[in-house]
């Protein structure tokens, strides 16, 4: 599907205005196929024309997908009144996406987050139906038992007499374990540990479906994913496709 020039460079690139990215067709600075684009009416079609900004190709993307390293203190939201919301840790060069959280993480839960603006995704991968496994570190006021393994394996009750899905425990380390489940109740993970009389004292997700956090992002760091990492995070790894 071909568009004219200066709607895809506004519209989709984001590069500025009608009236800006007009300028630039003007002022000779934008090609198309490796020619000077000579006006804003010039077709093109998006992925498989190749333009550029004063020689610099400008990649065209449907969707952004961004990976948070979450710190504490910032909401999963797009804004908040009272506490900053994770989009303002989005490198400036993405801002002018309308980006939003993929899921929530707790304000005091740190790690793997997904920002995008891929609503239908989203929605696919989120939906109570999907079960995609989401594992998180936790630090707990006492070291996990045999039993505790067994009741999280067998589907605990909550509280509220919500039954949750079998979840994996794995103890790692003195108070510490890791977790996996598939659904995503709110303060799930720490209302899995109440209901077996541990409290969380530190909550870290590391791993959605097959994609991991990346180690080397400092808290409050973020990057756009890889199409690898994409294609981890809506399939799962390749262990998990068999
Ligand atoms: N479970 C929780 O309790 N908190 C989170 O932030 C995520 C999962």
């Amino acid at each position: 599907m071909y568009m004219r020039l200066d709607k895809y460079l506004a519209a989709h690139l984001k590069l500025g205005s009608r009236k800006d990215v007009k300028k630039m067709i003007k002022d000779g600075r934008i090609a198309v196929n490796g020619k000077p684009a000579a006006v804003p009416e010039t077709p093109v079609t998006p992925g498989t024309d190749m333009v550029c900004l004063d020689g610099a190709e400008l990649k065209y993307r449907e969707h952004v997908y961004i990976m948070l390293n979450k710190p504490k203190g910032y909401v999963s939201a797009v804004s908040d009144n009272f506490h900053k919301a994770v989009t303002e840790l989005v490198p400036e060069e993405f801002k002018k996406f309308s980006l939003f959280p993929m899921g929530r993480l707790d304000i005091d839960t740190t790690g793997l987050l997904i920002l995008t603006d891929d609503g239908a995704l989203a929605h696919k991968l989120l939906s109570p139906g999907r079960h995609i496994p989401k594992t998180y570190e936790a630090e707990l006021s006492e070291s996990v038992t045999a039993e505790d393994i067994r009741l999280f394996r067998d589907g605990l009750l909550l509280e509220d007499g919500f039954k949750c899905r079998p979840a994996e425990l794995v103890p790692h380390g003195e108070r510490r374990a890791l977790i996996v489940i598939c659904e995503g109740k709110f303060h799930q993970v720490k209302r899995m540990f109440e209901a077996v009389g541990k409290i969380v004292t530190a909550l870290r997700r590391i791993k959605m479906n097959g994609l991991e956090l990346d180690e080397s992002l400092a808290a409050g760091e973020a990057r756009e994913l890889t199409e690898e990492e994409l294609d981890l995070l809506i399939n799962g790894s390749m262990e998990d496709r068999t």
